[in-house]
């Protein structure tokens, strides 16, 4: 039989913001790819659900058969994202992959937005992102196969929207991140993408429904998106399991846009 074009079977793994949405959904991917995964989130009861749903999962045909361990972890606190790394390397022997998830989505325009928004949407999509980045790669760079990070960034990291002064900007951080770290560590063979979603149907995004403003902009949305509807967060994690895995062995510092086309018009 053919080797799968995305192989991550012994890799060793770590995703941020994992107890739900696109996170939840990267680490399960993963794990069916036989990763090994450092799963880690502030929420606690998340994180335990994603064990159990881990666990019960089927023997699907094509589950490579990886592991999960899960790890309460806020990414703005820096010896939080350091002892996330040590998990990693200390349970699996290295960390080949890191996923920089974790994010808030508040919608607000900028008479909306409080200096303290501002604080708050950084602390978690600028340096917990950053925070991420450092510590993975600085671990990585000591390893003679190097390894792969990618950056959740939106098409709101690539582009402008209205209700997203503060988040819209965070998330050109994550974009920003990327081309600027690509080029930094390329030549210790660490490479960093992101992906760009369009709007996903996660947890937060659902909950907009209840939010001033959500419904209105989540039908905007859903028409702007060529293919017709908005996404899923298992299609997320399968571009982002392709840039993790050596299938994407050439490619670095791209922001892939996972959006139904909505970059495109
Ligand atoms: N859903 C979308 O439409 C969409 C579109 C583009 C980009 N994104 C990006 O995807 C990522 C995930 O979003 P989602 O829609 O899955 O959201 P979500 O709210 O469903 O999941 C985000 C997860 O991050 C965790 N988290 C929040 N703050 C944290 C912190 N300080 N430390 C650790 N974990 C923390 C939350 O507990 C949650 O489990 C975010 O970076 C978001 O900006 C989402």
């Amino acid at each position: 039989m053919a080797e799968p074009l995305v192989d991550l079977r012994g890799r060793s793994c770590l995703v941020t913001g994992a107890a739900s949405g696109i996170g939840r959904a990267t680490a399960e991917l993963l794990v069916r790819l036989g990763a090994q995964v450092v799963a880690a989130d502030v929420d606690a009861d998340g994180l335990a659900r994603l064990t159990a749903r881990t666990a019960m999962r089927e023997d699907a045909p094509g589950d490579a058969g990886g592991e999960v361990v899960t790890l309460v972890c806020d990414v703005t606190v820096p010896e939080d994202v350091r002892r996330m790394v040590d998990q990693a390397v200390t349970r699996f022997g290295r960390l080949d992959v890191a996923v920089a998830n974790a994010g808030i989505l508040p919608l607000s325009d900028l008479a909306e937005t409080s200096p303290e928004d501002w604080d708050k949407v950084m602390a978690v999509d600028g340096k917990g992102m950053f925070l991420t980045c450092k510590y993975a790669i600085e671990a990585m760079a000591g390893q003679p196969r190097g390894g792969a990070v990618v950056c959740v960034s939106s098409i709101s990291g690539l582009a402008g929207q209205a209700r997203q002064a503060a988040y819209g900007p965070a998330k050109f951080v994550a974009s920003g991140l990327t081309m600027h770290l690509a080029v930094e560590w390329a030549d210790r063979g660490i490479r960093v993408n992101a992906v760009a979603p369009g709007t996903i149907t996660t947890e937060r995004v659902q909950a907009l429904q209840d939010e001033p403003g959500g419904p209105e902009y989540l039908d905007v949305m859903a028409r702007s998106h060529p293919l017709g509807r908005l996404g899923e967060p298992e299609e997320v994690a399968r571009a982002i399991a392709f840039l993790a895995s050596d299938a994407a062995s050439f490619i670095t510092g791209v922001v892939l846009p996972v959006d139904g086309g909505y970059l495109a018009r």
